[in-house]
């Protein structure tokens, strides 16, 4: 296996190596495991991806999420991101896929908002534009890294406030669902997310983010915005260019990203698994502590 850096300090592209040789092999896993933990975002190109042979890559990082209600692939291991309709033709530009696009659109880490958020995702390209659709990445490591010492300590012991509801409200009012709203209540998280492998910590933010616990609102928000723009400052951020039989992998504890718009005309279809965090990736230390706990 080849490692082959991709972006400015963080991302890097595995050659020689396959997903199906990674789910079977430990050896392999092992390699490819310390390079996530490592670089956060993992190219793979030219593979050949059956959803079977995703989800079986998948499931060697830990516990595949079930799709939530309200998204294509609901109830399976698979998130169909499309804008592709019923009748196979490509949605218009109003329509509830191509408004769930524009909301991916918006700086966000994965899953932030559920119960139990995600290690990692692995995205794989199926139909791909001529031109844009592209992921951007930025990393959010080295964005707490950037940061004054006491301002990192004090980041290090807030905690912030995410829900779905509030990053698809940015992009239409109605755009979450009372099923998604009923099942998806927001969720408060440690703002530093510090990796158990290498001991470093990353902010742990997104487009689902809205308030500071303990703080007022107002300056919760402002503290949340000011923290996005410095981890998304320009030239900072590895651009992916999908190619068909392109996997990528992304550490959402360790980074956010966006998709880029595409020409609206032209079909798009990625199919995403996603990785439920366990205690082995320091998810224990994330959770509010109770009152009780402190006492
Ligand atoms: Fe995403």
């Amino acid at each position: 296996m080849e490692i082959v850096p991709l972006g400015p300090g963080f991302a890097a592209e595995l050659r020689c190596v396959t997903l199906a040789e990674v789910a079977a092999d430990d050896a392999a896993y092992a390699a490819a495991r310390a390079a996530f933990e490592e670089y956060s975002v993992l190219v793979f190109r030219g593979q050949e991806v059956t959803d079977e042979g995703q989800l079986a890559f998948s499931r060697r990082f830990g516990p595949p999420e079930v799709t939530k209600v309200g998204s294509l692939g609901t109830g399976t291991h698979f998130v169909i991101l499309s804008t592709i309709g019923e009748d196979g033709k490509v949605v218009p530009a109003d329509h509830r896929l191509a408004l769930r696009n524009k909301a991916n659109q918006l700086w966000h880490t994965d899953s932030s908002f559920k119960r139990v958020p995600a290690l990692t995702s692995v995205l794989s390209a199926r139909i791909v534009p001529s031109r844009g659709g592209e992921t951007e990445y930025v990393s959010t490591r080295l964005a707490f890294e950037r940061l004054d010492p006491a301002v990192q300590k004090k980041l290090e012991n807030s905690f912030a406030w995410h829900d779905y509801a509030h990053s698809r409200g940015q992009i239409s009012p109605d755009l979450a669902t009372p099923e998604e709203r009923a099942a998806l209540p927001p969720q408060c998280w440690r703002l530093v997310w510090r990796n158990p492998a290498n001991g470093r910590g990353a902010l742990y933010l997104a487009s689902h983010s809205y308030a500071i616990e303990g703080v007022d609102p107002a300056a919760g928000k402002k503290l949340i915005d000011e923290l996005m723009s410095a981890a998304t400052a320009l030239g900072t951020s590895y651009v992916h260019n999908w190619q068909p039989g392109d996997v990528v992998m992304w550490d959402n504890r360790a980074t956010m990203h966006r998709g880029r718009p595409w020409s609206a005309h032209e079909p798009r279809l990625m199919v995403r698994t996603t990785i439920s965090a366990t205690a082995a990736d320091g998810l224990a230390t994330m959770r509010l502590p109770s009152p009780q706990a402190a006492e």
